[in-house]
This record gives C-alpha cells, sequence and structure tokens, in this order.
C-alpha cells in the first residue's frame, strides 16, 4: 500500500513506518492519522510482524497537532466531532511499539511518542507541550501521559510554560528509554525493533499488556493480573523452546506457537 503522510517498508519482522509530511514538520492531521491507523492495523493482523517501529525526520518526529487545520475550529466543530477522539489508535496497538526520535516531538507529536512502547531518542529531539501557547491544552495525553512519566514537577513545568526539554533532559526525567547520537539512531531503533521481533509474540503481547496494567491500577490488583498473563505463556510451544534452548545452549527459534 502507498500512503499521502507516510513510508512504510517492512524490514524482517519489524513493520516500519516515517512519518512523512515535511512541508509541515510531520503535524498531525486527520489524513496522516488515518494513514497510520491503517498501517498499525495492517502490520498487527500480520503475524509476520513482531514490532512496529514509528519514526519521523532528522528535523521533526512530529511537530504536534496541525494548528492551521485547528484554527478555524470552534467549540461545537470539536465537541460534536469528537475531534481527535479517535487519535489514540497506536496506543491500542498489541504488538510492541518503538518511536524513534529525532528532532521536534512537540504537542500531539510528544503524545503520539508517549503512546509508543520504547521510545529511543537521538541527541538532537527536543520535547515539549507547547498547546499552553495556542490558547489550550494537550489533548492526547499530555497532561495524563506525560505526568505519570516524568511526575508532576516537570509535567506542570512542561505543559504550563510550553518550554521544551531536551532529549538529555527527556531522558533524565524518564521520558524516553535511551539517547543516542543522531546518526546512530536509526540502527540503534531497528536494533532494539529486531530485538523485540526476535521473541515470542505471545511473550512480548503478555509483557507490553503486563507492564501497561502498571497505570490502571493498584499494586495487588497488578500483581493479580500480571500473575494470570504469565501462567498461560507456560502452555506456549515456545516457552518449551525456550527454555530447552537455554539447557541446551543454543538461541531459541520461536515460532509463535
Ligand atoms: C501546522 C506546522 C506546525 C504545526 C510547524 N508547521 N509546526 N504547521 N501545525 N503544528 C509548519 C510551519 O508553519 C512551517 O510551514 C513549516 O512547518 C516549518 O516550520 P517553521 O516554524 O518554519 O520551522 P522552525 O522555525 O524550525 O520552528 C519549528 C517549531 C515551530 C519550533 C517546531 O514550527 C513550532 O513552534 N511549531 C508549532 C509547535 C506546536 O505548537 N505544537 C503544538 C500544536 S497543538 P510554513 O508553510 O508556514 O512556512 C497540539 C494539540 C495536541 O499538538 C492535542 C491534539 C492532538
Amino acid at each position: 500500500t502507498t500512503y499521502e503522510n507516510i513510508i512504510v517498508e517492512t524490514k524482517g519482522k519489524v513493520g516500519i513506518i516515517r512519518l512523512n509530511r515535511p512541508q509541515a514538520l510531520n503535524a498531525l492531521n486527520a489524513g496522516l492519522i488515518a494513514d497510520l491507523d491503517k498501517a498499525v492495523k495492517g502490520y498487527e493482523a500480520d503475524q509476520n510482524i513482531g514490532c512496529i517501529l514509528i519514526t519521523g525526520s532528522e528535523k521533526a518526529f512530529a511537530a504536534g497537532a496541525d494548528i492551521k487545520m485547528m484554527q478555524s475550529m470552534g467549540f461545537t466543530d470539536v465537541f460534536l466531532g469528537n475531534f481527535i477522539g479517535d487519535w489514540d489508535g497506536v496506543a491500542r496497538a498489541r504488538k510492541p511499539v518503538v518511536a524513534a526520535v529525532a528532532g521536534f516531538a512537540l504537542g500531539g507529536g510528544c503524545e503520539l511518542a508517549m503512546m509508543c512502547d520504547i521510545v529511543i531518542a537521538a541527541d538532537s529531539a527536543k520535547f515539549g507541550q507547547p498547546e499552553i501557547k495556542l490558547g489550550v491544552i494537550p489533548g492526547l495525553g499530555g497532561t495524563q501521559r506525560l505526568t505519570r512519566a516524568i511526575g508532576k514537577a516537570k509535567a506542570m513545568d512542561l505543559c504550563l510554560t510550553g518550554r521544551m526539554m531536551d532529549a538529555k533532559e527527556a531522558e533524565a526525567s524518564g521520558l524516553v528509554a535511551r539517547v543516542v547520537p543522531a546518526a546512530e539512531l536509526m540502527d540503534v531503533a531497528m536494533k532494539a525493533a529486531e530485538t523485540v521481533a526476535s521473541m515470542s509474540l505471545m511473550a512480548t503481547i503478555a509483557c507490553k499488556d503486563s507492564v501497561n496494567a502498571a497505570f490502571e491500577t493498584t499494586l495487588s490488583e497488578g500483581m493479580r493480573a500480571e500473575r494470570r498473563i504469565f501462567h498461560p505463556l507456560f502452555g506456549t510451544e515456545d516457552k518449551m523452546e525456550g527454555m530447552t534452548a537455554f539447557v541446551e545452549k543454543r538461541p531459541a527459534k520461536f515460532k509463535n506457537k
């Protein structure tokens, strides 16, 4: 499939999605989100894909929702149209999603990165929630996922002042998993995605689901959820293969069975 706003490419078991609206620094609009959703759904349905990698350009992961599109919108448009109500398709993916972020990840762009499971940032990356400067607030998780990721002190600072945070600060704050030199971003992110994709898909989906439960519930409920997800994995052939391979001192070959 070819898309207007993204470029997709499959490398081995990794499904790569590159946001591609260079004239607007990958600003998110309905067309881009529709393309992104379709591509994610395609990779979700493809059993040969074990991990999805989302990236942007060197200059921008995504500079936010498209301000030129929003400029003319009023309350009834956004309220009755449920504006951005279904822009969280990436967060609903079951398969692990890696974000490779270079340049600006602002507003909806930062929120999109936070919907991903492993965020790897180039040293050029800049994160922020500048919506306050436009007279609004974040609407795709910026006040919620960001606060859970980096805590109230920094989330308030970023959301109320609209200032940007560089990659180093983002890593120190817990927003990103790793920072790498910009020239190495795609290699490192691909390696991470390939590593995840080489595991049993039942295990990676279960693992993601279980980690995410930590954000939705109490510790004791979360522990119960983890146990309920952990036990069934002992019913898979991949579990037999993984443990047998260890005992036999050879690499495991998972078959998603
Ligand atoms: C529409 C955008 C855009 C955006 C950049 N552009 N960001 N268009 N929506 N969010 C366009 C510019 O208008 C310009 O096109 C081109 O991209 C290049 O941008 P420049 O501003 O010339 O680049 P630069 O000087 O390098 O500055 C980069 C920047 C700045 C700091 C990222 O573009 C910027 O501040 N952008 C807006 C960031 C922002 O406020 N994001 C939050 C959006 S609200 P033209 O053709 O005009 O030259 C949001 C709501 C979230 O995300 C909740 C709902 C999802």
